[in-house]
C-alpha cells in the first residue's frame, strides 16, 4: 500500500488489518478494521496524528519512508488506547526529536500503558492552537468517547476534523473516502453501539461543541475518510438522541425446544400486531448485531431455560451486555421454561441496573408451553404492541431472526 493523500501535505498513513476479527477480545469485527494515521507536512513542522496498532507498526513506517519523512516534530496521541497510541514508543525511538502532544487526562495513560517517558509528552488544552507554519492546529477536547481522555484535532486551513474513534467504524478497505454509504453506515451504527452507547449523553454534548466548526472532512482512525462529513455526523446524532423505536428485541437460549417454542410464538404475536421483532439466539448470535438493535430498540425480551437452578450463561453474558451497554429501552420482560424451580428471574433482574425500564411480569413456564402458556404470551403481546403504540413507526414492519426457531 502506498500512502493517500487527503489534500496537498495532508496523507493518511495508518494500516489496515484485513483479518483482524476480535476487538477487546470481546467485539467482532466482520469487516477487519484500519487503524488511521494521518501526516502532516506543513512549513515547519511535520506532524504525525495518532498512530497505529502496535502489530502493525512496520506498515506506518514504510509509509513514512516512502514519503521520504525524516523528521518528526509533534505526534498528536487524540487516546490513549494501544489502537491508536501503541506504535507511539517505536515512533518515538525512531524520531528522537518527537514529542506528543494530548490532552491532560491522556498523559498518565499514555504514561501507564506504554510507559512513555513524561518528558516526551507535553500536554495541550481545550481550545489551545498550535502554529505549524503555514497550517494550524486546534486541539478540542471530546471526553469519553469513548474514554475520559479522548480529544479531536481540527486542521483550521484544511478544514480537516482527525477525530480519531469519534465516527470511526471497523472497516478493512483501501477506498481512502467513503464510497459506500450504506456499509459504512452499517460498519458505524456497530462500532457505536458495541462501545460509544453507553456514553451518549457524553457524545452528545461533544457534538454540540463541533457544531458550528465548519469541516470538510472528517478523518476518523477506523474506516474511510469522509468528505461528505453531514453523512456520518446526521446519524451520530440520531444514535444519541432519537428515542426508542417500535421494535422489540427477544435474545432467546433454548436447551430442547421449550422456550424456543416460547420464542417463536410470542415474535409472530408481535409481528401480527406491528411491533418489528429482532430474534437472536445467543448460542450463535453475532454479539455486534444484538448491540446494533439495541440503539434503537425499545422492548427486550430475554428468553432462557433454568438451568443450575438459575439462567443459562448465555443469557446471563447477553444481559450483562445489555446493562453495561445502557441502551435506550424503556420495557423488559423475562421468559423460559423450567421444571422444578430456580431463581431465573431474580437472578437476570439483578442483572439490569443500568436499565431504566417498566418490567413486565415473567412469564416462566413448566416443560413444553401448553395453550394457557401460549395465551399468557399472546396477552404480554398485546401489553408491548400497546406501549409501543406512541413510539416511532419501524416500517415496515418485519420479524428476523439470526437463525432458525
Ligand atoms: Fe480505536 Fe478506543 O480505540
Amino acid at each position: 500500500m502506498r500512502p493517500a493523500t487527503i489534500v496537498p501535505g495532508v496523507f493518511a498513513v495508518g494500516a489496515i488489518d484485513w483479518n483482524r476479527r476480535l476487538f477487546d477480545s470481546l467485539i467482532p469485527l466482520p469487516d477487519g478494521t484500519s487503524y488511521n494515521s494521518y501526516l502532516i507536512q506543513a512549513s515547519e513542522k511535520t506532524v504525525l496524528i495518532d498512530t497505529v496498532d502496535p502489530v502493525m507498526t512496520q506498515d506506518l513506517f514504510n509509509h513514512l519512508d516512502q514519503l521520504g519523512v525524516k523528521k518528526i516534530d509533534y505526534v498528536v496521541a487524540n487516546h490513549a488506547e494501544q489502537d491508536h497510541s501503541g506504535s507511539i514508543p517505536a515512533v518515538l525511538a525512531k524520531f528522537p526529536e518527537a514529542k506528543v502532544l494530548c490532552s491532560t487526562k491522556c498523559k498518565p495513560f499514555l504514561m501507564d500503558l506504554l510507559q512513555v517517558a513524561e518528558g516526551r509528552i507535553q500536554e495541550v488544552q481545550d481550545g489551545e492552537t498550535l502554529s505549524l507554519g503555514n497550517r494550524t492546529l486546534k486541539f478540542i477536547y471530546t471526553p469519553w468517547v469513548h474514554w475520559p481522555e479522548t480529544m479531536v484535532t481540527y486542521l483550521i486551513e484544511e478544514k480537516i476534523l482527525f477525530s480519531c474513534d469519534f465516527f470511526g467504524g471497523h472497516l478493512a478497505g483501501t477506498d481512502l473516502f467513503v464510497t459506500d454509504e450504506s456499509q459504512v453506515y452499517e460498519a458505524s451504527k456497530r462500532y457505536f453501539a458495541e462501545i460509544m452507547m453507553p456514553f451518549r449523553t457524553n457524545i452528545e454534548k461533544d457534538l454540540d461543541k463541533l457544531k458550528d466548526i465548519p469541516i470538510e472532512f472528517i478523518a476518523p482512525s477506523h474506516g474511510p475518510v469522509h468528505n461528505h462529513p453531514e453523512f456520518i455526523m446526521k446519524h451520530w446524532r440520531s444514535w444519541v438522541t432519537d428515542e426508542p423505536r417500535n421494535i422489540a428485541i427477544i435474545v432467546y437460549v433454548s436447551m430442547h425446544g421449550s422456550t424456543a417454542l416460547m420464542v417463536n410464538h410470542l415474535a409472530q404475536a408481535l409481528g401480527g400486531k406491528g411491533v418489528e421483532v429482532k430474534v437472536f439466539d445467543l448460542t450463535v448470535t453475532d454479539l455486534g448485531k444484538l448491540a446494533m438493535a439495541l440503539v434503537d430498540a425499545a422492548t427486550i425480551v430475554i428468553a432462557t431455560p433454568t438451568v443450575l437452578a438459575g439462567p443459562h450463561p448465555n443469557a446471563v453474558a447477553a444481559t450483562v451486555l445489555a446493562n453495561a451497554l445502557r441502551p435506550r429501552l424503556k420495557y423488559a420482560t423475562i421468559i423460559g421454561s423450567y421444571l422444578w424451580g430456580g431463581k431465573t428471574v431474580e437472578t437476570l433482574k439483578a442483572l439490569i441496573p443500568n436499565l431504566n425500564v417498566e418490567l413486565f411480569e415473567p412469564i416462566l413456564i413448566k416443560g413444553l408451553p401448553k395453550e394457557a402458556d401460549y395465551a399468557s404470551l399472546d396477552k404480554l403481546a398485546d401489553i408491548i404492541a400497546e406501549k409501543h403504540q406512541p413510539l416511532t413507526k419501524a416500517l415496515p414492519v418485519k420479524v428476523t431472526c439470526d437463525t432458525k426457531i
